[in-house]
């Protein structure tokens, strides 16, 4: 075990917070029962969220460890906090769509469920002010928000963290629909997956039911959403 101490508050976000740690190089995040959607304009709690997505994420992460994907994961300490490296956040929300849903059924026209023939990878730029803006690569090289070799790494990481992800979420019996990552530079310059990959971030679907086990409940108010994040946590953890 360690000895990580807690020291001053860095930040505070919709769904974590993040401290000091006496080494320069790691932090520790704390994640809250907070949810938040459409940019903060709804604001509630999902009780228990903040266990569930700290405990998954990390079970997640170690398993991109083995499969590739370099990680921010340091060490789990408690339910709810995590020793992770620190990073400066590179400001694009990298999504991967396998099937439609969400903000691609307005943009395209298509209706929720439509398989997609390809998966789609696409960057929203992380800013809050603008509502994170879809953007392309040229968007992101042109107003230097990651070089073209740091959207090389990301984008080869990405697909390979769907690739392993769709794998998993079948072996529990779920459609893993679209996701949202996002990736950090340590001090030397190295892109490493950073953040969280949960219920919040990802949307996911009973195989055989099509019910869903994600924060979509929260957003659309389908009722259940506590209960759907227990459902992913027994299907990963069996309990
Ligand atoms: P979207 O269909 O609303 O663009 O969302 C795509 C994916 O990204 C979906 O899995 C939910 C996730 N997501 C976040 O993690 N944070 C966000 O702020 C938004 C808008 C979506
Ligand atoms: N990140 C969004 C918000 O800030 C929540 C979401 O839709 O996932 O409200």
């Amino acid at each position: 075990m360690s000895d990580w101490k807690k020291l001053e508050q860095l930040y505070e976000g919709k769904a974590k917070k993040v401290f000091a740690t006496e080494d320069p190089e790691v932090v520790i995040v704390d994640y809250k029962d907070d949810a938040t959607a459409f940019n903060g304009k709804k604001k509630g709690t999902i009780r228990g969220k903040g266990v569930i997505n700290n405990r998954m994420s990390n079970y997640i992460m170690k398993q991109l460890e083995i499969e590739g994907v370099p990680t921010h994961l340091v060490e789990e300490l408690s339910d709810r906090e995590t020793a992770v490296k620190k990073v400066s956040i590179v400001p694009l929300e990298v999504i991967i769509r396998n099937v439609a849903a969400g903000s691609f059924l307005k943009r395209m026209g298509v209706a929720e469920g439509t398989d997609l023939l390809c998966s789609i990878l696409e960057f929203s730029y992380k800013c809050d002010e603008l509502d994170d803006p879809f953007i392309n690569d040229d968007y992101a090289l042109a107003l230097g928000l990651a070089t073209q070799d740091e959207l090389n790494i990301i984008k080869t990481y990405t697909h390979k963290v769907n690739e392993v992800l769709q794998k998993f979420f079948l072996s529990i019996g779920i459609r893993l629909i679209d996701f949202k990552i996002e990736f950090g530079r340590l001090s030397n310059g190295s892109i490493i997956l950073a953040d969280e990959i949960s219920p919040d971030t990802c949307r996911l679907w009973d195989i055989k039911t099509n019910e869903k086990l994600d924060k979509d409940r929260f957003r659309r108010d389908l009722g259940g959403t506590e209960e759907a994040y227990q459902e992913v946590m027994k299907r990963i953890f069996g309990e």
